[in-house]
């Protein structure tokens, strides 16, 4: 499968593309460093025909900066253009990750992460991108939920 890893080289990124590429899958690296910034003006442009072609998106983006407008507008944006991109490339899977008890904890950065959910969630419901996943781990262990056929979703 060729899968676009958003935040490839980061720490759990690295680790999610030496996975895949192990498992005999082809990784597209989104992140700024190998030439992708999501949160660019032009990305909700350019990004559908980097994700041409892609089976899914698993995203493992993230920002260093903790207070809670920023990272809602990190998480808030990239998200929505991810979905976004993958809606016009014909994306069907969308994988992001999440922190357990995040929308438990409704402040700074676990906020933003409830927010990330939120929109995943909501995309879910739509239908648009076919199996939209909202994962949470790694924390008490990954996480999985029930999906509509009944058949539990792993991270
Ligand atoms: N690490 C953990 O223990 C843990 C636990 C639970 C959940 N999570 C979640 O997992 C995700 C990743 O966490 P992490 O610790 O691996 O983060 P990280 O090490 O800070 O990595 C962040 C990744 O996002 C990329 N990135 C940042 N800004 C970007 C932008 N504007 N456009 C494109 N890519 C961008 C970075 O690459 P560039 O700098 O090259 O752009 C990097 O690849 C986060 O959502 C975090 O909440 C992590």
């Amino acid at each position: 499968m060729r899968i676009a890893v958003a935040g490839a080289t980061g720490a759990l990124g690295r680790h999610v593309v030496a996975q895949l590429e192990e498992a005999g899958h082809e990784a597209v690296p989104l992140s700024r460093s190998t030439g992708t910034d999501l949160t660019a003006p032009d990305a909700a442009r350019t990004l559908p025909a980097r994700l041409e072609g892609a089976d899914a998106v698993i995203d493992v983006s993230g920002t260093n900066v903790l207070s809670s407008g920023a990272s809602r507008a990190f998480f808030g944006n990239v998200t929505r253009t991810l979905l976004a991109a993958e809606r016009e490339a014909g994306v069907p899977h969308h994988v992001a990750v999440s922190i357990v008890g995040a929308a438990r904890v409704p402040v700074g950065y676990y906020a933003s992460k409830a927010l990330q959910e939120e929109i995943v969630t909501a995309q879910e419901g739509a239908g648009g991108c076919g199996t939209a996943r909202c994962c949470r781990g790694p924390g008490r262990g990954w996480g999985t939920r029930p999906s509509t056929n009944g058949s539990p979703r792993h991270l």
